[in-house]
């Protein structure tokens, strides 16, 4: 993990390749949405286009600064996937477990690269390389069990091709 050290202190700590959010960035948004209507989600989005990321410490920022309750701010971001919790790695693996890749064996595919990456999904490698999520269809049932990688099909997948697939990575 890097860590920021800006004059405030109170940074962020991010993976490598990951912006790190201060507080003083968090405050410059908040100044130019507070009045608005839409103010969180128009400080959400500001958020993620210059950091890519909202972490736990600039959400309880935001609800403050909002005047809202944190929990608005983590529904917020639990409901639209662009926001994300945490950073994305170089390469970011979707685990599909809609109801067609479950059947075909998907959570044990998630099992596989959880305990490969040593992460839970949602999260990131601290090197910043792989980040882990679930999603509920990727749109290719076709291929189930299927799961992405930046966006590439990897279709018919088995837990036991998991090593193979992330050592193609390297
Ligand atoms: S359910 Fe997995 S791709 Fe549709």
């Amino acid at each position: 993990m890097t860590e920021n050290n800006n004059a405030d202190g109170r940074v962020a700590a991010a993976p490598v390749n990951a912006a790190p959010v201060s507080e003083a960035m968090v405050e410059e948004i908040l100044q130019k949405h507070r009045e608005k209507h839409d103010a969180l989600h128009m400080v959400l989005q500001d958020l993620h286009k210059l950091a890519g990321w909202v972490p736990d410490n600039a959400v309880y920022q935001i609800a403050e600064g909002l005047n809202l309750a944190p929990a608005v701010v983590f529904d917020m971001i639990a409901y639209y996937p662009l926001f994300k919790p945490a950073p994305e790695g170089k390469y970011k693996i979707s685990i599909c477990l809609g109801t067609t890749c479950y059947l075909r064996g998907s959570a044990r595919i998630l099992e596989r690269c959880c305990r490969e990456l040593n992460i839970e999904p949602g999260h990131i490698t601290p090197d910043g390389k792989f980040s882990l999520e679930i999603v509920r269809c990727l749109g290719a049932c076709a291929l189930s069990a299927s799961i992405t990688i930046n966006d590439v099909v990897y279709p018919r997948v088995e837990p036991d091709k998991i090593p193979a697939i992330l050592k193609s990575l390297e």
